[in-house]
């Protein structure tokens, strides 16, 4: 599949533009199967996907349990191909959605030993803060994860939901190869000032649930979600807001279908086509709809086309907040 590749910082390769995110593979949407998982991961690196998006706390461990099982089961050969994104900073007992934010030195270094051990690699691609602990200065965080660097553990360093001025803190430090947030037509905030920063840095974007956690496809009953599914709890996909939102949704649908596209691949494909710097990571557990997404990537919109999908999805225009409150902790960029 031809696309061009995006740069994401200097010491990694470019890589293809829509990576792939692992985390619902263990947790938060529902049930999933190990070996339809494992087949979706094989078909992505089949198909030039570089860039996998895991986290220590994705299914406590079992998420990077999961991508090491197929590094593994794929050798040299596979790990070659692949980018390997990695997260600290989020603290959680079994069976709990609360946490803790710790970003304290001793425990990065603790937590990128765990996460090199579940990953059975001897280096993390990109290794980010996954939330920012306020008790801790971001150039002391920095400075702990620049010492990964040098010690040969991690490559590149990347920061989760921060704010514009703490990435460039950061990046005085040491460059940030990555600034990860959230970014879709649902949650258009990081273009006021996360997105302008990035570029002006140097720092690739990398857009986490581009699908705004499937809503964007058109494919997902909020009525019709299992027990425990993260998204029963989340202001967005709950009563009159979930209502308001599938309304968004539908006009995303019409357009799909008039440029015989499919709502998900019109999201990334508005994305790809705003954003030169950013790479969405949809997450998915299904080769159907991996191929689906991917295909986007060859899809070039129109400034006149993605115009007409901003006038439905003006900032702000989604209902309901992104997060239930514990979710919070650590965001800095809530608004
Ligand atoms: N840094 C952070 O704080 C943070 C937070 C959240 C997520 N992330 C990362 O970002 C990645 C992506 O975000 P996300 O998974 O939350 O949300 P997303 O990519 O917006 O949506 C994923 C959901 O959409 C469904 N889906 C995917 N493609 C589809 C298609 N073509 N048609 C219908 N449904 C489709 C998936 O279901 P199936 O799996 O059943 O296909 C899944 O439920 C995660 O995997 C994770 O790695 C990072």
């Amino acid at each position: 599949m031809t696309a061009t590749h995006r740069p994401l910082g200097s010491t990694l390769p470019p890589v293809f533009p829509i990576g792939l995110g692992c985390m619902g593979m263990s947790e938060f949407y529902g049930a999933s199967d190990d070996a339809e998982s494992l087949a979706t991961l094989a078909r992505a690196v089949e198909l030039g996907v570089m860039l996998f998006d895991t986290a220590d706390t994705y299914g406590l461990g079992a998420n990077e349990e999961l991508l090491g099982r197929f590094i593994a089961e794929g050798g040299a050969a596979r790990r070659a191909r692949m980018v390997i994104a990695t997260k600290f900073g989020i603290v959680r007992q079994a069976g709990t959605y609360e946490r803790r934010i710790d970003n304290s030195p001793a425990y990065i270094r603790a937590a990128c030993e765990a996460s090199l051990q579940r990953l059975g690699v001897e280096q993390i691609d990109l290794y980010y803060c996954h939330r920012r602990d306020a008790a801790v200065p971001i150039e002391e965080v920095v400075g702990a994860m620049a010492e990964l660097v040098r010690a040969g553990k991690v490559k590149a360093i990347g920061l989760s939901e921060v704010s514009a001025d703490t990435l460039r803190r950061a990046h005085a430090v040491h460059p940030i190869a990555a600034l990860q947030s959230e970014y879709s037509l649902f949650t258009r905030e990081p273009e006021t000032d996360v997105l302008p920063a990035c570029r002006e840095l140097g720092t690739a974007f990398v857009a986490y649930s581009p699908l705004g956690r499937a809503m964007l496809t058109g494919a997902l009953d909020t009525a019709k979600l299992e027990a425990g599914d993260f998204r029963a709890n989340n202001p967005r996909f709950q009563g009159e807001a979930a209502a308001a939102n599938a309304a968004l949704v539908e006009q995303l649908g019409a357009l799909a279908r008039e440029w015989g596209l499919t709502p998900a691949q019109l999201a990334l494909a508005w994305m790809l086509a705003r954003q030169p710097h950013a790479i969405p990571i949809p997450g998915t557990r299904r080769i159907a709809r991996l191929e689906e997404n991917l295909a986007a990537a060859r899809v070039a919109l129109t400034p006149a086309q993605t115009a007409r999908i901003e006038a439905v999805f003006a900032p702000g225009a989604a209902q309901g907040g992104r997060y239930p409150d514990a979710g919070w902790a650590g965001v800095e960029t809530r608004r």
